[in-house]
């Protein structure tokens, strides 16, 4: 099988020679290709430049056994083209200019043209496309409602969203208003990657496992919902990544996406209990890659073997990391990751 026809083949569920494998943030600060070209350009300036968000995209599958590539972007898209503000302060994570804490705030928003101030990441998806040539998988992605909320109202990052998690109690129409037009806008941005080429889109909802299982339910599979079905129209698969999620399987069982991605803390084998039929991606631990090739080595076998003893086998299941690999991972450790997948045979 070669590259993509393994990834297709595990997005539909079909029987795969081994797993496909990629891995979230692969084409980070990690890898000196990207730092080399942070040097010279602005983030945003990487993202809204084909040529430069491709030749990013493509550092990782240079060196390393991948099976699907990922477009070179950023959740945090969205609310910057409503006028949001995002930069990135060194160390910092995200600032955002402007936040949203009340209808007033929303109201400033600027919602006119703005697909046309999001098609730099279509052209992305297509400029990578049509380099990759069918050589790889190719994977969409978009903020998933709940965490581009969560950042939009605090202003940036946190650990605990105190503002975003507040206002759900405070002013939950303000919270499921703003989220349902996060869903609008991600639908369409979605559906716009994946006519440009891209295979399927993950929804990242990285602060979705800090509420509880009826908050979730109650505030975020709406617009989840939402945002999914429209996506779903197109035929391609939607993954939901949600980290912290192990509390939330039950609840996803109602979220009308086609796979989850599941972060360290979930196994497979407890997923795939709760969620017979879905196609699953996790979960190694970013952190594991700090521990040197031995163990990465092992573990990353370890989770083959457990794949092929699910109910069902390895079917519908995508190996990566439980979260976006970490910006001083050792290369080593990634290609003994890569080369473990790549050499497995059941
Ligand atoms: O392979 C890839 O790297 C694909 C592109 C990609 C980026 N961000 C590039 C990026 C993807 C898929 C993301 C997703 C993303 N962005 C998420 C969801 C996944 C996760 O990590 O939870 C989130 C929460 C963001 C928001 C965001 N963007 C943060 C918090 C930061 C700053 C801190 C950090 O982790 O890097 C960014 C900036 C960003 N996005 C960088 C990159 C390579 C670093 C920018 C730089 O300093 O060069």
């Amino acid at each position: 099988m070669d590259r993509r026809q393994r990834f297709l083949a595990a997005l539909s569920r079909q029987p795969v020679d081994r797993p496909p494998v990629w891995l979230m943030r692969q084409a980070g600060r990690y890898l000196p290709g990207y730092r080399s070209v942070r040097a010279e350009h602005g983030f945003w300036d990487v993202c809204r430049t084909p040529e430069l968000s491709t030749r990013v995209a493509l550092e990782p599958l240079k060196r390393f056994a991948l099976d699907a590539a990922i477009v070179f972007s950023d959740i945090l898209v969205v609310p910057e083209a409503l006028g949001a503000g995002v930069t990135f302060e060194k160390g910092e994570g995200p600032v955002f200019a402007s936040v949203l804490r009340s209808r007033a705030d929303l109201a400033k928003w600027n919602t006119t043209g703005l697909m046309e101030r999001l098609a730099y990441v279509p052209a992305a998806v297509k400029h990578l496309a049509q380099t990759l040539a069918g050589s790889h998988g190719l994977l969409g992605f978009a903020g998933a409602p709940f965490t581009l909320f969560a950042y939009s109202v605090e202003g940036g990052g946190s650990d605990d969203f105190r503002h975003a998690r507040s206002m759900l109690a405070s002013d939950p129409s303000l919270a499921h208003d703003v989220m349902n037009l996060f869903a609008d806008a991600i639908a369409e941005l979605c559906l716009a990657e994946l006519a440009a080429g891209a295979d399927a889109v993950q929804l990242f909802d990285t602060w979705g496992g800090l509420l509880s299982k009826d908050e979730y339910r109650t505030h975020v599979v709406p617009s989840l919902n939402r945002a999914a079905a429209k996506i779903r129209a197109s035929g391609k698969p939607v993954i939901l990544f949600l980290k912290g999620g192990m509390h939330l399987l039950e609840v996803l069982k109602d979220v009308e996406v086609d796979g989850v991605s599941l972060d360290w803390r979930t196994s497979f084998t407890e997923a795939r209990a709760a969620l017979p039929n879905h196609l699953l991606q996790g979960q190694l631990d970013p952190v594991l890659l700090f521990a040197g090739e031995a163990p990465v080595r092992q573990r990353t076998r370890a989770l083959l073997k457990e794949l092929d003893a699910l109910p069902g086998g390895n079917r519908g299941c995508i190996v990566n990391l439980g979260h976006g690999i970490l910006p001083q991972t050792p290369e080593s450790s990634v290609a003994a990751l890569c080369d473990e997948v790549a050499a497995y045979r059941p």
